[in-house]
């Protein structure tokens, strides 16, 4: 017999029409039920819910779709390479771990084992989420889907869970990486105030099919607001990576990528690094190019500490106006 708390938080997920919820628990409860010993009542449990979830997906309303997905993904075959990510230590090694599970699949698979293969980058604004996707693609020569979450949801009834179908029917066919990215605008909190109930059920739709997903593509999503995310979404995600503004060293290693032979000699990295503090990986790229087309087009081939500086010092000014 279910727990008390078990009966309780049934009852309570029933009465918020909160599905995902309500699943779980009653999962809970079979599990619960096994280890009592009563087996058959554990797995009556589990096929009732497994055949209310199949029904659910036959029933989302399915709109017409106006000429396959064009519009909605954006194909690329990407060039870059990993040496061009800076990261931490220990982001890089986990996505080389994606790479090196990805490349060993077969191997795991005879072990019955899945590669991972859903991902969820999570961090502030230019710190290189989208480049992952992009150096995953190079590194495991596949092509890079993005899927235009602006134009997926729509305010039509039933027709952004229509749209998100025909994406994962996608994702089974045809093999690549699949990039989510601004996440937030269908993985937002599904019990947060500004709620609509077309939204939770997108989002319940979502969690569905990325949970059903067996094919050999690469999920991602991508958000820079992992607050909004509802928590039913971490554990549908083989790995969640974190992403940070860049390190003191992490800094260096990034101006010394992007200046190349441009960097002079001598160069003052004490200021340089403590004035590049607060910034993005992107806001300390944008302020290495300004330095270099300054040089250029004042026919230097060098870039001396100070120029750099300016740039850095205009990145920050920007920063505190917005
Ligand atoms: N970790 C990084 N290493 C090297 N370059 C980076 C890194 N992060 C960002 N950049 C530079 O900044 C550009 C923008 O970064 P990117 O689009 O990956 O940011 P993001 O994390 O996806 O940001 P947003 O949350 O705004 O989408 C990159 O194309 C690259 O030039
Ligand atoms: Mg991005």
């Amino acid at each position: 017999m279910a727990t008390a708390a078990q009966i309780k938080s049934l009852i309570r997920s029933y009465s918020s029409e909160d599905k995902e919820r309500f699943y779980t628990i009653a999962l809970q409860v079979a599990s619960h039920e096994a280890r009592q010993g009563h087996a058959t009542l554990a797995h009556e449990i589990r096929e009732l819910i497994d055949n209310e979830r199949r029904t659910e997906i036959k029933h989302l309303k399915v709109v017409p779709f106006p000429k396959d997905l064009k519009g909605l993904l954006i194909t690329e075959e990407s060039e870059i390479p990993m040496s061009s990510l800076v990261l931490s230590t220990s982001l890089e090694q986990r996505i080389q771990r994606i790479i090196h599970e990805y490349r060993q699949q077969n191997k795991l698979k005879s072990h019955g084992l899945i590669h991972r293969r859903k991902i969820l980058l999570a961090g502030p604004p230019g710190t290189g989420k989208t480049l992952t996707a992009k150096v995953l693609a190079h590194e495991l020569h596949l092509p890079l889907h993005i899927i235009q979450i602006d134009r997926l949801v729509t305010k039509f009834m039933g027709e952004t869970s229509a749209k998100l179908r025909q994406v994962f029917n996608l994702i089974q066919q045809e093999h690549g990486i699949y990039l989510f990215d601004e996440f937030d605008a269908i993985g937002g909190e599904r019990t947060s105030d500004n709620d609509v109930g077309e939204m939770r059920r997108v989002l319940n739709a979502f969690l569905q099919f990325i949970e059903q997903d067996h094919s050999d593509s690469l999920i991602i999503a991508a958000t820079n607001n992992p607050k909004l995310l509802d928590h039913a979404l971490f554990r549908r995600f083989d790995d969640v990576l974190n992403y940070q503004t860049p390190e003191e060293n992490e800094r260096k290693h990034l101006i010394e990528n992007i200046l190349g032979t441009f960097k002079g000699p001598r160069f003052a990295w004490k200021k340089i690094l403590s004035a590049s503090d607060n910034l993005s990986h992107s806001e300390i790229d944008h302020a290495c190019r300004d330095a270099i087309k300054t040089a250029i087009l004042s026919d230097n081939k060098k870039i001396n500490a100070s120029q750099l500086l300016d740039s850095i010092e205009q990145r920050n000014n920007a920063y505190l106006v917005r």
